[in-house]
């Protein structure tokens, strides 16, 4: 039976939620034969055995009993020690702490620090779960769009960025390589904002889930490799993308020392701790089997980033920059205004799933993403679907 006064049980802001554009094409799907899937950020790959399998034995092994909140110690110690041999700093496990996914970590973190009516600045196009999250934490998100640069791609203007920092901005969100545009942070622009958030006591929030998949060097600038331990900064990262694991829900964050009781805490009254025998598959992520697998997976990223935008390219109607990271592909196409109508009609007309780019903002407008991380043979099958309706 539906309560007497419904409608007024709910927080306002919950009740007028939209949902994301990216789910409504990807629901829209559900209902649709023979559909390319290239609108979500995740592999055509399933996670590799040698993962699984670490997973399973826990799992058979009878380790199906609550655990650690911040992560079984085998995948505490893994993560310092990952993070300490790419970035060649001392990561301690004070700093580590494992959550249910990277969405989950975000979730915790932007619990743990807005109070009503703080602000944080979000970099457009962006991840809209970020937006949400911010806002069911009460937060006010206030938005810097990036600068789009001739012939597709973007950058940013660090002093625009300082200038969007009121009195109540509590954390920037800083997502690099960037999901949708693939747009990456260069050294000199960290430290900056760096020097300004140390002033100014602002948070960056440092989401690096796309650390890995970077074509033209072995691994993205990170924050922790310029940050101390008790710098602002908090890392942000998942087992999702690098590794083929988006199903499992694991993440976690490297911060300073002092946040882990309290992440002990939100974790406790949020989750109360990711699976135990999950995390055993995680550990064997974080093995050399691990980083082959890693290695492989940006091979693979690279030739379908390779296919797409040489197809792409070729369309006199689009533009699109050569990606140098993440996996996607985020392409301007002249004289479309409703990104969304027309990734349905797209989907309709061809079975190619992309996602619009209002999705990720106003700033997103005028664009489509389509997400590059399966085999060349599926992409090229794409390809010859969409390229009629984009020409
Ligand atoms: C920028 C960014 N951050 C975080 C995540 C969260 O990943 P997950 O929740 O699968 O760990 C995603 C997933 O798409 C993402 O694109």
């Amino acid at each position: 039976m539906t309560p007497k006064n419904f409608p007024a049980a709910l927080r306002p802001e919950i009740a007028a939620m939209e949902p994301s554009r990216i789910v409504q094409l990807w629901e829209l799907g559900f209902e649709q034969e023979d559909v390319i899937p290239l609108w979500v950020g995740e592999s055509d790959l399933a996670t590799p055995d040698f993962i699984s399998r670490a997973a399973f034995d826990a799992l058979q092994a009878g380790r199906t009993f609550y655990s650690h909140k911040r992560g079984i110690p085998a995948l505490v110690e893994g993560v310092a020690g990952y993070s300490s041999a790419l970035y060649g700093r001392d990561v301690g496990v004070s700093r580590v702490t494992v959550t249910s996914s990277g969405m989950h970590a975000i979730t915790i973190i932007l619990q743990t620090l807005l109070e009503p009516g703080d602000e944080l600045l979000v970099i457009e196009p962006t991840w809209p779960n970020v937006v949400s999250a911010a806002r069911i934490a009460h937060g006010k998100v206030r938005f810097l769009a990036l600068d789009p640069v001739a012939e597709g791609g973007f950058s940013l203007d660090t002093e625009k960025l300082k200038a969007a920092c009121g009195p109540r901005t509590r954390a920037l969100f800083i997502n690099s390589p960037s999901n949708p545009t693939g747009w990456m942070i260069e050294r000199e622009q960290q430290q900056e904002i760096l020097d300004f958030c140390r002033e100014r006591g602002i948070w960056i929030l440092a989401d690096e889930v796309y650390a890995r998949l970077v074509y033209d060097r072995p691994v993205a600038p990170s924050f922790l490799e310029i940050a101390g331990p008790e710098d602002p900064v908090i890392q942000i990262n998942s087992f999702s993308k690098t590794w083929a694991m988006t199903g499992w829900r694991l993440g976690w964050l490297v911060h300073p020392p002092s946040l882990g009781p309290v992440f002990s805490n939100m974790i406790e009254f949020s989750s109360s701790g990711a699976p135990g025998f999950l995390q055993e598959g995680a550990v064997a992520a974080l093995g050399p089997e691990g980083e082959a697998f890693a290695g492989g997976m940006v091979e693979r990223c690279r030739r379908g980033g390779e296919i797409v935008f040489q197809r792409l390219s070729g369309l006199p109607r689009v533009a699109v920059a050569r990606p140098t990271a993440s996996f996607y592909a985020f392409f301007r196409v002249e004289g479309m205004d409703n990104s969304l109508s027309f990734a349905k009609r797209i989907l309709r007309e061809s079975g190619v799933g992309l996602a619009p780019g209002s999705a990720f903002g106003e700033a997103g407008e005028g664009h489509l993403r389509l997400c590059f991380a399966s085999s060349p043979d599926r992409l090229s099958a794409a390809m010859d679907r969409i390229e009629p309706i984009l020409r």
